[in-house]
């Protein structure tokens, strides 16, 4: 877009940029559900070697939610959309599509969005995973709104939801601090008179797979007795080159989002990154340029809740009015494959 064209509001038509070809897509409700049980780090103290003052100072986490006995990833998914569609003001059976992005699905098959669609009573939609680990929620917003634009769906429903502790190594304390349970789920239609979800930008890096993943359970390594004994079906992480290589890609994820929506820093309200490690959040954030002010951080709470986290952030940060009608949000995600991925959306 050239300088002499006319800007559009706060900021130069995004559409153009994105190169918009079908119909604008609106998150119309967001919701959230976290499982009521609360691991601190005290308990975390009794399990493993550890201290709160060693959690607090190297990630910024207090506590987590743990899913009850028997609480499985379709059920906090089924409770966060049900709160996002009473909160969108849209039935279960307006639905055309789930997605669900999750690493702890129920199981490997039936998809966790099939037990969702029977959970909420959502019978019309069809229902599919998407699995981009920590950033799945910004890759299922981007599917989502290619069905939207194309007028292939009118609803969709996105969650980002995990069991996370399901697949802990509570033995293992460089990991065991760090994650926890919880959903978030997101409303999308066309409205004509607003904007939504202006960029969606993503990316992977396959060859850094090794670097945070779960060995086991799939077909390279199906589950035996020795997997079991070796503890493979656990997560695994390089933590040290996870987050070098996070704080790079989510900012170049954010620059590259804003750049094609021609905004800059100044002009957006909230940044909801990833909720992985404070340190990330605020070294992501100062070179963004953004103020504390500006940034949007839960992760004291419910700490890496993988796929649900930015989903959950958005939704307290509207709740909490740091999100009002008309503000640009950017959300920056990353997370196991290597994926990362970043989202400009007008509230
Ligand atoms: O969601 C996907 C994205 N995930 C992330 O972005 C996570 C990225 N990584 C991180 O957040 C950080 O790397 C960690 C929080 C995982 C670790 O922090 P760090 O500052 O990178 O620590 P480190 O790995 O360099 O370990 C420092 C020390 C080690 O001891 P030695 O080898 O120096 O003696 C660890 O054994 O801290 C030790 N340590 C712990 N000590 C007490 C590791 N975990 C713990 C613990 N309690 N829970």
């Amino acid at each position: 877009m050239s300088d002499s064209q006319p800007s559009h509001g706060r900021f130069r038509n995004p559409r153009a940029q994105h190169n918009f070809i079908g119909r604008t897509c609106s998150i119309v409700g967001v919701g959230s559900y976290l499982p009521e049980r609360i691991l601190t780090n005290a308990d975390l103290e009794k399990m493993v070697e550890t201290s709160d003052d060693w959690i607090t100072s190297r990630t910024g986490i207090k506590e987590r939610r743990i899913a009850a006995e028997g609480e499985t990833t379709s059920d906090l998914a089924a409770a966060a959309a049900r709160r996002a569609l009473e909160n969108a003001g849209v039935t279960a059976a307006e639905i055309d599509l789930i997605i669900v992005a999750t690493v702890t699905p129920d199981m490997a098959f039936p998809s966790t969005a099939c037990l969702v669609q029977e959970k909420i009573g959502a019978t019309r939609a069809a229902a599919f995973d998407l699995e981009a680990a920590c950033s799945g929620f910004i890759y299922a917003l981007e599917v989502a709104q290619q069905f939207i634009a194309s007028r292939s769906c009118d609803t969709v429903l996105v969650i980002g939801a995990e069991k996370l502790s399901s697949i802990v190594d509570w033995q293992d304390r460089n990991t065991c601090v760090l994650f926890g349970d919880g959903a978030g789920a997101a409303v999308l239609q066309h409205r004509p008179e607003s904007h939504g979800l202006l960029t969606a930008c993503m990316g992977a890096d396959g060859s850094k797979g090794r670097v945070l993943c779960v060995p086991a359970g799939g077909s390279a390594c199906p589950a035996s007795a020795a997997s079991l004994d070796q503890r493979l079906h656990y997560i695994r992480m390089d933590g040290r080159e996870t987050f070098k290589n996070a704080v790079q890609a989510m900012l170049s994820a954010g620059r590259e989002a804003m750049k094609r929506c021609e905004i800059d820093i100044s002009q957006v309200r909230c940044v909801i990154p990833h909720q992985a490690n404070q340190r990330i959040i605020d070294a992501v954030g100062e070179r963004l340029g953004a103020t504390k002010e500006q940034v949007f951080v839960n992760l004291q709470k419910y700490g890496n809740t993988s796929a649900a986290s930015v989903a959950i952030a958005l939704d307290e940060a509207v709740a909490g009015g740091h999100v009002s009608r008309g503000d640009l949000v950017l959300l920056v995600v990353f997370g196991g494959g290597f994926t990362w991925g970043a989202a400009v959306i007008e509230w």
